[in-house]
């Protein structure tokens, strides 16, 4: 396990893992905001800035790195930008819903120290979809105006889910209701069916009610658009092998895009932390790096059984440049991480980003001696 930044390190022993996790989270967006305001951005942008040999090509455009923020971190899209500088190659917002909801109550997020690990039933907490698009729209432009400058720049990826209180049978109108507000301001878009929070959301990965959902967002959102924005279907590790065969082969018989694999797990095999920190968090989705060896697993059944065009994103356990780097020779084209940024501070993604151009480096000069 690599070790945090020593100051990070001090502040999360000292400050954050002494406070209510969701405290903490909303001060260090809080503080990364107010840092970004202050000029700090420019900074930052310059000691994080992925490597360009970083630059990969996916879902048909170019990302400054293969890396980025999962789903959660920027539910409501208040801090893609200074997300951004710190070097995510691009950041995924959301889940958001068609209404605003409150989530469920607090608390709902927890650590579990001894895994590097978190529990989290937050319930899709977040503004709705018209809000998110106003705050999108400026960022958008925002972001357009770092290209043109040669600054970096992270993708946008947008994460819609199902409204708690519309019933699963209202769940494609739900979805769609996102799609057409969202999907004009998103790289790509990801239907989430797989979060263990919202009462019966993961039903909705049954093929027979995932195919016309695929299908109908997938119609909507590029009508919306007014062009293709690429859609991917966000699974759960908890999917029996043959459910994640059944997910691939639709994704590739809806010529769908891509999936991203995978989101938290209901499961609590493989911790460490004891019986009475396991019930005092109670229920919820866990992520961590105990979630690496399904991820993992099911990213190599995907990549087996899926053509070699759909993109597959494998998220789930990622702490080092190594474990990045592995899912990438896995067949991965993206990679994603959340909870070891919470437990490594914010040079974290600088660390991965290094390391990933440095192995790049060593791989090429071992290639150019080969040949
Ligand atoms: C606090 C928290 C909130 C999350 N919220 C969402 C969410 O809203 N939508 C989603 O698709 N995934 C969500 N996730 C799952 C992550 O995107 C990711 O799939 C999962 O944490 C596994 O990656 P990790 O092991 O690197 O954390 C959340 C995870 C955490 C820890």
């Amino acid at each position: 396990m690599p070790r945090p930044a020593p100051l990070y390190s001090t502040a999360f022993r000292t400050v954050f893992s002494r406070m209510d996790p969701e405290r903490a989270h909303s001060l260090v967006v809080a503080g990364l905001r107010i840092a970004h305001r202050g000029g700090v951005g420019r900074l930052l942008e310059a000691l994080t800035r992925p490597d360009p040999s970083l630059s990969t090509h996916a879902l048909g455009q170019q990302w400054p790195s293969p890396f980025g923020l999962a789903a959660g971190f920027d539910k409501g899209a208040v801090a893609v930008l200074p997300l951004g500088s710190l070097g995510f190659g691009h950041i995924e917002i959301g889940t958001v819903t068609a209404r605003a909801q409150p989530g469920n109550e607090r608390p709902r997020l927890f650590r579990l120290l001894a895994d590097r690990a978190l529990i989290n039933r937050m319930g899709f907490n977040n503004d709705g979809a018209a809000a998110v698009r106003t705050r999108l729209e400026r960022t958008r432009r925002l972001l357009t105006a770092l290209r043109t400058a040669g600054r970096h720049a992270p993708m946008i990826g947008v994460n819609i889910g199902k409204t708690k209180i519309v019933p699963l049978d209202g769940a494609v109108e739900d979805y769609l209701l996102s799609a057409r507000e969202l999907a004009p301001l998103a790289d790509y878009l990801v239907v989430n069916v797989s979060s263990p929070n919202t009462p019966g959301l993961r039903q909705l990965q049954q093929i027979d009610t995932l195919a016309p959902l695929l299908r109908a967002v997938g119609e909507e959102a590029d009508a919306a658009a007014g062009a293709h924005v690429p859609l991917l279907v966000k699974i759960s590790p908890d999917l029996a092998d043959d459910d994640v065969d059944a997910v691939a082969d639709l994704v590739a018989q809806l010529r769908l895009d891509g999936i991203i694999a995978t989101n938290t797990t209901i499961s609590r095999e493989g911790l460490t932390s004891s019986a009475e920190t396991l019930s005092a968090a109670g229920m919820g989705g866990l992520s961590g790096p105990v979630l690496a060896e399904r991820s993992t697993e099911i990213l190599v059944r995907l990549r087996r059984r899926l053509p070699t065009e759909t993109t597959i994103v494998s998220v789930g356990g990622v702490t080092t440049a190594e474990d990045v780097a592995e899912r990438l020779r896995l067949g991965a084209d993206l990679v994603q991480g959340y909870s070891g940024f919470v437990y490594q501070g914010p040079f974290w993604v600088r660390r991965i980003n290094r390391g990933l151009a440095r192995m790049a480096d060593t791989s090429l000069s071992g290639s150019s001696r080969r040949g």
